[in-house]
């Protein structure tokens, strides 16, 4: 089995898998990463997005040997540091954003990597951005809101990497 030495959450961390493993089974059973959560598998759903190199990437899509050395950003890596919460964690907090939550880790990714590239999105900004991410339980328009008051907490920069 080849070994894999990726870069996650900021530290350097090894797995021996197939190659073709796709990087959500590589976050959840070799590095019990679980929050990042299965959907669909195949693209169409949003619940596996994880940041690769900042840009939001659905992580049941992408082959563990695709990564090479690149950033990859979890749930459990947003905020700058651990005893603090990312502005869009914050805001989902205050706003009570998730019902039952399976789809928000992903949410709460997509989002960030918004604010990060646009600090002050409109509606349509952000139905754009959020379209790919779906909620069962349609929590859509609390997801609208937690961005824009996650975008009124703090230079969008956040800990987004
Ligand atoms: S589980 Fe990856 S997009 Fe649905
Ligand atoms: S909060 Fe239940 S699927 Fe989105």
């Amino acid at each position: 089995m080849p070994k894999y030495t990726l870069q996650v959450n900021g530290q350097s961390r090894s797995v021996d898998v197939a190659a073709d493993t796709p990087l959500l089974w590589v976050l959840r059973d070799h590095l019990e990463l679980v929050g990042t959560k299965f959907g669909c598998g195949i693209g169409q759903c949003g619940a596996c997005t994880i940041h690769v190199n900042g840009v939001p990437s659905r992580s049941c899509m992408t082959p563990v040997s695709t990564v090479g050395r690149m950033k990859i950003t979890t749930i459990e890596g947003l905020a700058a540091d651990a005893t603090k919460l990312h502005p869009v964690q914050q805001a989902w907090s205050e706003l009570d954003v998730a019902q039952c939550g399976y789809c928000q880790a992903g949410q709460i990714m997509t989002a960030a990597a918004l604010l990060k590239d646009n600090p002050k999105p409109t509606d349509e900004d952000i139905d754009g951005a959020m379209a790919g991410n779906l909620c069962r339980c349609g929590t859509y328009m609390r997801i609208r809101a937690g961005i824009k008051l996650a975008a009124t907490l703090t230079p969008a920069t956040g800990g987004a990497q």
